[in-house]
């Protein structure tokens, strides 16, 4: 595997990986990588030629009393993981070569940016468009996988691959979970024992609304309802929000059919973690 820390560098190792029609695979991360983040690696190596990685924790991405000095970095560890996967190359850029001084331009997918986890977090998706953008340029990848896990980022992202005609095919992978349904997360190493359990809640709500939907309740308001209220036993879990809405615009729907966004947020402690479904 080759590992890249400079955007010229990257720029023309991905670049010979892509000649002769080759089709490169690219997978974003913020490193702490988990076996969501391997699922993503063996999809784009499953349909493939070669795969890059990049392993970046962009600042721009987490708000000013969010999590950013205490987000989880563990490169040695990530790297053998990489190399186990058989990824081709590896960017690991630092913050002063993806961010150089004086740097003003972003890029916004306007209105869908404020939605879901962008209205909890203002100016969350900007930071993670403008990175993704940057990133698209230098790799030029012909696939890109994300996690379901985000569904609001995949819509984000898959709206602003549309509107700046970016030519990369977006990939969406199924959520990975621990056997007891807790999605993976890189946050989840800051559970302790009784939170761990704890954030069970946030798969149980979304199973619960399920369940509800597929014996014949279909208001969005009353399924909701069930999932903020199972969230809301677990007294400890803090509800962000709770939201049944259509996958592609991120809009709160009325009547929910098959194919509906039902999406949750919530603080374990101060951690704070999402899970979706799609009915
Ligand atoms: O999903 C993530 O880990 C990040 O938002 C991404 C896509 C790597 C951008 O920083």
């Amino acid at each position: 595997m080759q590992i890249h820390t400079t955007i010229p560098e990257m720029r023309a190792a991905c670049r010979a990986a892509r000649q002769g029609q080759k089709r490169l695979g690219f997978v974003p991360t913020m490193g702490a990588l988990h076996e969501g983040h391997l699922s993503l690696v063996r999809a784009a190596r499953a349909s493939c030629d070669a795969v890059a990685v990049s392993i970046f924790v962009n600042p721009t991405q987490f708000g000013p009393n969010e999590d950013l000095a205490q987000y989880p970095r563990s490169f040695e560890r990530d790297r053998l993981l990489l190399e186990k996967e058989n990824v081709d190359l590896l960017f690991a850029p630092s913050v002063e070569e993806m961010y150089p001084a004086g740097a003003v331009t972003w890029v916004t997918v306007e209105g869908l940016s404020q939605k879901l986890d962008g209205r909890s977090r203002p100016g969350h998706f900007r930071g993670v468009t403008t990175i993704v953008s940057k990133l698209f340029h230098i790799i030029e990848p012909d696939a890109a996988f994300f996690g379901q896990k985000d569904a609001a980022q995949v819509a984000v992202i898959r709206r602003m691959v549309r509107d700046l005609n970016f030519p990369v095919e977006i990939v969406a992978c199924p959520i990975v979970r621990e056997a007891d349904g807790l999605a993976m997360s890189s946050r989840n190493m800051f559970l302790d024992k009784q939170q761990r359990q704890q954030a069970l809640a946030l798969h149980r709500s979304l199973m619960l609304v399920k369940s509800a939907w597929e014996t014949g309740e279909t208001v969005a308001s009353r399924l909701a309802a069930i999932g903020r209220s199972e969230i809301e036993r677990e007294g400890s879990v803090r509800l962000d929000y709770f939201e049944i809405a259509d996958p592609n615009n991120l809009d709160p729907l009325a009547n929910v059919s098959r194919g509906a966004l039902v999406a949750v947020a919530a603080f374990v402690g101060s951690t704070r973690l999402i899970d979706n479904i799609l009915l």
